[in-house]
């Protein structure tokens, strides 16, 4: 009978699509309830605020940029178990809420113990090949992993203490095992943090806006006439050049010089006489949130540090030959701390992790 033929035949024909359909569901349903080994190199899109240079960034070949490794690195940086007696973490003297520094004029590590410099930002550290006042880090990845065997800092004696430490958490050797596909290496925890560090950015700031934004009314007249101040008669950009406000050089200014316990800076590390006192050129953005300044921490305000410079530093045998007495009149130097009051802006911000890996 055709019917019944018709019928039968086009159960066998359709008999195979519907195997695949039950097969592909199936395997549908298994990818959803145990989702394979997702690979780790889920890269991270930074988003660039206004104002800074894409094309400048530094990014080693052989650590780039994922989620997981950020968010791993994230972690690190909050974690106060990750120090000798579990009170501090980098966070501690990096803090969001003051622009990653620690409002202190130098920091307070472990046993309550204090250190000879004033902790810097650590936002656009990207842009930066040298780390810390002297430079003595060469690469983000070696800077992160600095302070936990300072024994003023995290207070470790040395870098298999503290991933021992880690190793004993079972969260972080899931975490660091499916970001790097090994156990934890001191080099791994390094490559992590900085990779965290290297979102942290600032632009988008009202001198942005109006520089490279053309938005005139982003800056006010008197920070229009500090910013025209600070790249011409103040003389600044020598120095805090470029969209980082720094040349990533190393200068004598002089601080220290009026005490009896002289901080030699560049020199200690390259031991080249002409660096005696020299500190690397500070960025200058975030700059009104990370009171007090300088390595030594000694100036509470914007409008000291102008003084300073209009007096021309303070005179040594080293000091840098750029700096000179700037005969700044009473309005200039107003103007110039508003122009440095524009420098404030986004891409820091963020809430620190309140759970950390068990
Ligand atoms: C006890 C306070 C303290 C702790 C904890 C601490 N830091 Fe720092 N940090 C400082 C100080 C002080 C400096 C400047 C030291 C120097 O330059 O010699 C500094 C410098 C830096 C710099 C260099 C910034 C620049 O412009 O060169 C970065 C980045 C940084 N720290 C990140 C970290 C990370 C990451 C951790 C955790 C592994 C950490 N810090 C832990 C106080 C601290
Ligand atoms: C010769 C190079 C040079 C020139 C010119 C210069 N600076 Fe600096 N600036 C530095 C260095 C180096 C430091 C850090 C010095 C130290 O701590 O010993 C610094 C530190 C600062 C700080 C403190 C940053 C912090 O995070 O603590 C501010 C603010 C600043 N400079 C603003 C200015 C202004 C405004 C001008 C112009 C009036 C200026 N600088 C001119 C090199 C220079």
């Amino acid at each position: 009978m055709p019917h019944t033929t018709t019928l039968s035949s086009g159960c066998w024909e359709k008999a195979p699509t519907l195997i695949i359909f039950m097969g592909l569901s199936l395997l549908i349903s298994i990818f959803i309830a145990f989702p394979p080994f997702v690979s780790a190199t889920e890269s991270f899109e930074l988003t660039f605020p206004l104002g800074l240079d894409e094309d400048s960034v530094i990014i080693p070949k052989d650590n780039p940029l994922t989620k997981e490794k950020v968010e791993l690195g994230k972690l690190l940086f909050f974690d106060k178990r990750l120090s000798q007696n579990e009170t501090i973490a980098c966070a501690s003297c990096h803090m969001p809420s003051l622009a990653f520094t620690d409002g202190q004029p130098v920091s307070t590590g472990i046993h309550r113990q204090q250190g000879g410099r004033s902790a810097p930002t650590a936002i656009n550290r990207i842009f930066s090949l040298q780390q810390f006042w002297d430079g003595r880090a060469a690469t983000l990845e070696e800077q992160s992993v600095g302070p936990f065997v300072s024994p003023v800092e995290h207070g470790f004696l040395n870098h298999d203490e503290l991933v021992n430490k880690i190793n004993m958490i079972a969260g972080y050797r899931t975490m660091f095992q499916k970001v790097f596909g090994t156990e934890i290496t001191i080099n791994h925890v390094g490559k992590a943090i900085a990779s965290f560090q290297r979102t942290l950015l600032s632009g988008n700031s009202p001198y942005d806006r109006f520089d490279y934004g053309g938005e005139e009314s982003a800056l006010t007249p008197a920070a229009q006439r500090g910013m025209k101040l600070f790249l011409g008669k103040a003389r600044c950009t020598r120095c805090h050049s470029g969209f980082s406000f720094s040349d990533e050089k190393f200068h004598n200014l002089g601080i220290d010089w009026d005490t009896d316990h002289i901080d030699l800076g560049r020199y200690a590390v390259t031991k080249n006489p002409e660096q005696i006192g020299a500190f690397k050129t500070p960025t200058l953005r975030e700059i009104s949130r990370t009171a007090p300044y300088m390595h030594d921490g000694r100036f509470a305000t914007l409008k000291a540090i102008v003084e300073f410079y209009d007096q021309g530093g303070i005179k040594n045998p080293h000091q840098d030959s750029l700096i000179i007495p700037l005969n700044l009149t009473d309005q200039e130097k107003e103007d110039l701390v508003r122009f440095l009051e524009s420098l404030s802006g986004e891409g820091w911000q963020m809430t620190p992790p309140t759970q950390f890996p068990r």
